[in-house]
Parts: structure tokens; C-alpha cells; sequence
């Protein structure tokens, strides 16, 4: 994909949009990080440039976000994001390509849970709320915002599903701007089913070996 390409994170000011935001800025791309509060958006551009220098990162509201590029990522809790995509459902460009990175995960009483999806999985519950002309990709669920948003190449595989062969090959084109990251087409969007499960796995593990970074690798492929 030509560079310069401008990506939109929504709900960017997390952890985990914070590290997308970081690794595709410092990738090449232009990265708009997004929020409800256009200040809390400015607030996180600033941190991230006195952190790692003058990366090309701008701020937006959300919807602003959907209007204005053409590769958008979600990184909202899974419990907002059908609202969220309900409200930028009129903004998003035609043709434009949503890669999902919510798991449907709950920490009631410290433990993690899985949200029981009535569509399978949350990126198919937000197909379902996605307009037509948007294509929808799933990446990134894997990967621990703490890995994501630190300096280390991140070393492990990721697996992308989609809703169309090229959903997932545009997915991939913006998702190989990050160094040490390895794609793995897993194929379709209810694969998405598979891998939000594997999160909570890696969360697993993660508190079972009492380690933070736990994620995955693919042999003999
Ligand atoms: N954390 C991880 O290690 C990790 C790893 C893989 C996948 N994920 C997934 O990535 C997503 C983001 O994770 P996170 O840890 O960064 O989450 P988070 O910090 O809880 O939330 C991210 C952002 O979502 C926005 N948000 C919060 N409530 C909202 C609402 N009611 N409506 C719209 N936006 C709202 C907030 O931005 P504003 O207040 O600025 O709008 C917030 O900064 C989650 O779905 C998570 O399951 C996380």
C-alpha cells in the first residue's frame, strides 16, 4: 500500500489504541487517534510525541475519525463498540475497511471471562452493525497493548479474518508497517470465533507462568 497512508484508531486513547497508534506512526503511516473528547485524543497524540518524538499522529473525535481515512481500527471495550459503530455508521467512506480488535472479555471478580456473543464472536456482531459499503477485518486481539505500546519488535504472530479476501489482504498491507509482527491469514470472519478465545487463553497464561506478555507463534507455517 503507498505511503504516506492515514489510518483512524477510534477510541485510540486506550492502551491498546495508544499502541496501534504508536507502532503504524512510527511505521510510516499518518495515525488519527480518536476519542469521544477531541482534548483527551490531543491529550494522547502529546504523550505519545514526548515519548517516542514527532511522529505523524493527529487528533479527532470518533466520527471524524470514520470520516476521514479510509483504514479505520476499533479499539473500544467490546461492551461499546456496536454503539460506537452505530454512530459513526453514516461517516464511514465508502469502500473503507474496519479492522475489529475488541475481544468480548469481562474481568468480573478479577477473573477473566468471555461474553457469550449471540453472532459467535464480537467481530460478527459488529458486521451485523456495519454498513454494507464498509469492509470488516479482525486483528491485532492477540497482541497485549503492553507489548504493543512498547519499543521491542513484537515477535510474535497475528491472526487476521475478514469478511472478503481483500478485507483481510488490506488488513495485512497497513498491519505489515509494524516490524516483528508475522500475518496469519486465518481465513473468514467467524475464525474470529477461535481467536477471541485465544486472548482469553494468553490472559491465562499470562497469570498462570505471572507474566505480562504472553502471545502467540505459529510452527510450520
Ligand atoms: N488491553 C489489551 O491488552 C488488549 C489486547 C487485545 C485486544 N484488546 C481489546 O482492545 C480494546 C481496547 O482495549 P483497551 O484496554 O485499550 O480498552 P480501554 O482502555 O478500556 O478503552 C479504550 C478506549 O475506549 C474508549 N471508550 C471507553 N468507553 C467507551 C464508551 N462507552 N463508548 C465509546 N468509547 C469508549 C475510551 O476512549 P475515550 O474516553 O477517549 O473516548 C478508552 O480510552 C478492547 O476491546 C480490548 O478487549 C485489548
Amino acid at each position: 500500500m503507498p505511503l504516506p497512508l492515514q489510518v483512524g484508531v477510534i477510541g485510540g486513547t486506550g492502551p491498546e489504541g495508544r499502541g496501534v497508534a504508536l507502532r503504524l506512526a512510527r511505521g510510516g503511516a499518518t495515525v488519527v487517534v480518536g476519542s469521544r473528547a477531541i482534548d483527551r485524543a490531543r491529550q494522547t497524540v502529546d504523550r505519545l510525541r514526548e515519548r517516542a518524538g514527532e511522529l505523524p499522529l493527529d487528533a479527532a473525535d470518533n466520527r471524524t475519525v470514520a470520516d476521514r481515512c479510509d483504514v479505520v481500527f476499533l479499539t473500544v471495550p467490546f461492551a461499546h463498540a456496536a454503539a460506537i459503530v452505530g454512530e459513526c455508521a453514516e461517516r464511514f467512506r465508502p469502500g473503507s475497511l474496519l479492522i475489529d480488535v475488541t475481544v468480548p472479555v469481562t474481568f468480573d471478580g478479577g477473573a477473566p471471562q468471555l461474553v457469550e456473543v449471540a453472532e459467535g464472536s464480537a467481530a460478527e456482531h459488529i458486521r451485523g452493525r456495519l454498513p454494507r459499503r464498509v469492509q470488516l477485518a479482525a486483528a491485532l486481539k492477540t497482541v497485549p497493548a503492553r507489548v504493543l505500546g512498547g519499543d521491542a519488535p513484537l515477535d510474535c504472530d497475528e491472526f487476521v479474518c475478514g469478511d472478503s479476501a481483500e478485507a483481510r489482504s488490506r488488513a495485512g498491507d497497513v498491519l505489515r508497517l509494524i516490524p516483528g509482527l508475522r500475518l496469519i491469514d486465518a481465513g473468514p470472519l467467524a475464525a474470529a470465533r477461535t481467536i477471541e478465545r485465544m486472548t482469553l487463553l494468553a490472559i491465562e497464561i499470562n497469570r498462570r507462568y505471572k507474566v505480562r506478555d504472553a502471545r502467540f507463534r505459529v510452527v510450520g507455517v
